[in-house]
């Protein structure tokens, strides 16, 4: 996968792009990782990027002309010639979950675009191919943003964790059902006179499958009731589905016998 980034501040990622699992998949080359400061097609002697908005008030807006010239040097001059799929990073988007850093975990090539100051001119949107959200909650810049999508995102690429079921059992997958994960526990076996459930250490898996399943039902309604109900009204879907497959099954048998 090809990540390019738009960013005013380049030097936050010079540690990013190196360290850990992100650093690794760009090692191995399953992730090619560049950043492209606006600063570079900026206007005038200071090279600007920012004006005055039209119809007045505070800040400034980044230009559309000079944002989008940087996003399309980076698709013209990428060794793979893909048009990137575009991830304008404001807090007005759809908000970034599991499934969409699924859904971006199959794009080849990702351009995330950070904003600074009051963001952007609005003609920007026309030119992206969808708008995300870390949450509700404003920051000064997208750079924080489009880390959280690549740590999200990149761990998800085959190869990268080393582990595949690691990315299946976890909290927010939807193999997972959506739900958070189960608790986990490590040595010591005792830690201040509590001790980790029994079933863990007894040696039955199927025991210790039906233990975690419950906690993590359990976790899930308790801490996140939204996510609960999510599973629930899922998980009954598929079970009237199983009962209507059966039933259909059912009655066919019994015709073709009469
Ligand atoms: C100060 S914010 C601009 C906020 C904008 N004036 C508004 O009210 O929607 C500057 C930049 O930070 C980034 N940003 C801030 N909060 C964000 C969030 N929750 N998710 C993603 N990006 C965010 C965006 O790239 C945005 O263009």
């Amino acid at each position: 996968m090809r990540v390019d980034v738009v960013t005013l501040f380049p030097e936050l990622f010079d540690t990013f792009w190196k360290t850990s699992f992100v650093g690794r998949a760009r090692e191995s080359g399953t992730l090619t990782a560049r950043c492209r400061s606006p600063r570079e097609f900026g206007l005038g002697a200071h090279r600007s990027v920012d004006d005055t908005p039209y119809g007045g008030g505070s800040g400034m807006v980044m230009r559309v002309d000079v944002m989008v010239a940087c996003l399309e040097s980076l698709d013209g001059d990428a060794p793979d010639g893909l048009r990137a799929h575009r991830v304008l990073l404001t807090p007005q988007g759809a908000p970034f979950d599991q499934a969409r850093a699924l859904a971006l975990a199959a794009k080849p090539a990702l351009a995330l675009v950070c904003g600074r100051y009051e963001g952007f001119d609005e003609r920007i949107r026309g030119q992206v191919d969808e708008e995300l959200s870390l949450g509700d909650f404003v920051m000064t810049g997208g750079e924080v943003a489009a880390m959280a999508v690549v740590e999200a995102t990149v761990r998800l690429l085959p190869g990268v964790l080393g582990n595949e079921a690691s990315t299946e059992e976890e909290s927010h997958s939807p193999a997972h059902g959506g739900l958070l994960e189960y608790p986990q526990y490590t040595r010591p076996l005792e830690f201040r006179g509590e001790k980790i459930p029994a079933v863990l250490a007894g040696g039955n898996h199927a025991e210790i499958a039906r233990f975690r399943r419950a906690e993590a039902e359990a976790r899930t309604k308790a801490k996140r009731p939204d996510l609960y109900e999510r599973y629930r009204v899922h998980a009954q879907a598929e079970a009237d589905a199983l009962a209507a497959a059966k039933a259909a099954a059912k009655a066919e048998r019994k015709a073709n016998k009469s």
